[in-house]
């Protein structure tokens, strides 16, 4: 009888939750307190998003936006800051506008994208392991992950959280316009039939609303520590 022993899989940490929540930041200390690769998927949405933009392409040229979706080489090095680098632009800037921002949720609403960009997800798990954030990281892409969060928080507290942060850049900003695309995008993640945003069964879910960053950053390394 064989007793050869099934290798174990390389560890995943996945953070899903709406937007503006604060996953980014979580994920990439994660990534760096464990040495960790780093996905942020939805700057893989957002650098399709920035693409078809550039072509002026709309959400329903389905063919051309998968094709689009097959040549995408995206990274988030860690010397770069796990900044977004498509080939070897780093492309932080074009894909965080508001413009880039409501592509990216249109595009990730089609299915044949979401699709095809399950395979360029994947590839991120790669030894020693894997940190990734986004939407349906713990549902879809990853459903065998060692460890699940979804971090939550009040649309209020996402809209104020953003709106200082860009005051802080000292880029202009309008709380009642950043609340109003915030939860736009949380109604068309939430509602929509194809992977919706929701908690992965068994995910361990935290309201960061009345958290600072470094109280949940507190809170997940305890609870890794003890799931891993
Ligand atoms: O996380 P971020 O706000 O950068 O994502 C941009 C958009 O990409 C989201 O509003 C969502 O529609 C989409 N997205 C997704 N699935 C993911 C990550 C992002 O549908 N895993």
């Amino acid at each position: 009888m064989s007793t050869t022993a099934k290798p174990a899989s390389v560890p995943v940490i996945t953070v899903d939750g709406p937007a503006g929540v604060g996953k980014g930041t979580l994920t990439k200390r994660l990534a760096a307190i464990y040495g960790f690769h780093y996905l942020d998927s939805g700057a893989v949405y957002r650098a399709l998003a920035s693409q078809v933009l550039a072509r002026s392409l709309v959400p329903e040229q389905l063919d051309e936006i998968v094709h689009l979706a097959t040549q995408l080489a995206l990274s988030f090095p860690p010397e770069h800051d796990y900044q977004t680098m498509l080939g070897n632009n780093i492309i932080e800037a074009d894909i965080r506008t508001e413009t880039c921002s409501a592509m990216a949720s249109k595009i990730a609403a089609q299915q044949p994208i979401r699709e095809q960009l399950l395979a360029l997800q994947k590839s991120f798990q790669r030894a020693p392991g894997l940190v990734c954030d986004g939407r349906d990281m713990g549902t879809v892409v990853f459903p065998q992950a060692q460890v699940k969060i979804f971090l939550d928080a009040s649309c209020q507290e996402r809209a104020q959280r953003r709106y200082k942060q860009l005051i802080d850049q000292g880029i202009s900003a309008n709380f009642a316009h950043l609340f109003d695309s915030i939860s736009a995008r949380d109604q068309l993640d939430r509602s929509r039939a194809h992977s919706p945003l929701v908690a992965a069964e068994g995910a361990w879910v935290i309201d960061s609303t009345e958290m600072t960053i470094e109280e949940v950053i507190g809170a997940a390394t305890d609870y890794i520590k003890r799931s891993l």
